[in-house]
């Protein structure tokens, strides 16, 4: 099994079901363990043991079969938003904070902007940079998988869901749900519309709307121009829906 980073493998530690988990090397593998083990089994699968030197994570085994991508959206969202919310916890420091991340971003999206051919209007890009420096200098101080998506929550024995394979920063909880609009979009569409869900995934995550929709703003902009970057031909298509129905 794999998705674009890992490689997992179904193994057993003497009779214990679990996956061996080998990852690209980059700064987000190497958070992966620090915050499943922050989290501790409680909303996120179990870390078992960790070799940071291999890259390679031993994990509880839940069933990959069976994500909340096949599940139907209005329950997926609600069940993701509350893992989002139960997932946001204070830790201590030793990982990236969003006040880094906002300042990379006001450099560099007016530059990949640029680069990727000027995809979208540039007050968009401006609007995402004002927001990025203000969100960022008020920012909290949880723990936040800003890539908590569908495919990432799987079944589990101990808890009917758990949340997989985490990208961490510390900061808002807000700034975790943008991924929730961008996966599955069309179902969204389809379901009452990004109203309806973005209003269900606040209250069940608890968030303040503003700031929500604020961060979603940065985010979208931002993983546009990713999307571009490697080739993706979709998701630009979604996030200018999204930043659409922001603005
Ligand atoms: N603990 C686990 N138990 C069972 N299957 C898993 C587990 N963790 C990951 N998988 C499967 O492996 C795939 C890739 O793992 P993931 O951690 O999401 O890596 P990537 O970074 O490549 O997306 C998942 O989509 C899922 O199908
Ligand atoms: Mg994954």
């Amino acid at each position: 099994m794999h998705g674009y980073l890992g490689l997992v493998i179904p193994v057993r530690r003497v009779e214990e079901p679990c996956v061996l988990k080998v990852s690209w090397t980059d700064e987000a593998a190497s958070s992966e363990a620090m915050a499943l083990a922050a989290w501790n089994g409680q909303g996120a699968v179990r870390l078992l043991a960790s070799q940071p030197a291999l890259w390679a994570l031993l994990l509880e085994r839940l069933d990959h079969r069976r994500s909340l991508n096949d599940v139907e959206i209005v329950e997926a969202v609600e069940v993701a938003s509350r893992l989002l919310r139960r997932l946001s916890i204070p830790v201590p420091s030793d990982f990236r904070s969003l006040r880094l991340v906002t300042q990379d971003l006001c450099h560099t999206l007016p530059q990949r902007w640029e680069q990727y051919g000027r995809p979208m209007p540039q007050r968009w890009v401006e609007q995402a940079c004002e927001l990025a420096v203000q969100l960022g200098t008020s920012c909290g101080n949880l723990l936040v998988n800003y890539d908590l998506h569908y495919a990432d929550v799987l079944r589990g024995k101990r808890e009917p869901w758990l949340v997989v394979d985490p990208k961490v920063v510390i900061g808002d909880p807000e700034f975790g749900i943008a991924q929730l609009l961008w996966c599955r979009l069309e179902d969204i569409e389809a379901k009452g519309g990004l109203d309806r869900h973005f209003r269900m995934l606040i209250e069940a995550a608890t968030l303040d709307p503003v700031r929500a929709r604020s961060w979603t703003l940065v985010r979208c902009v931002d993983y546009w121009l990713w999307a571009l970057s490697v080739g993706l031909t979709h998701d630009p298509d979604r996030c200018e829906t999204i930043v659409n129905w922001l603005i």
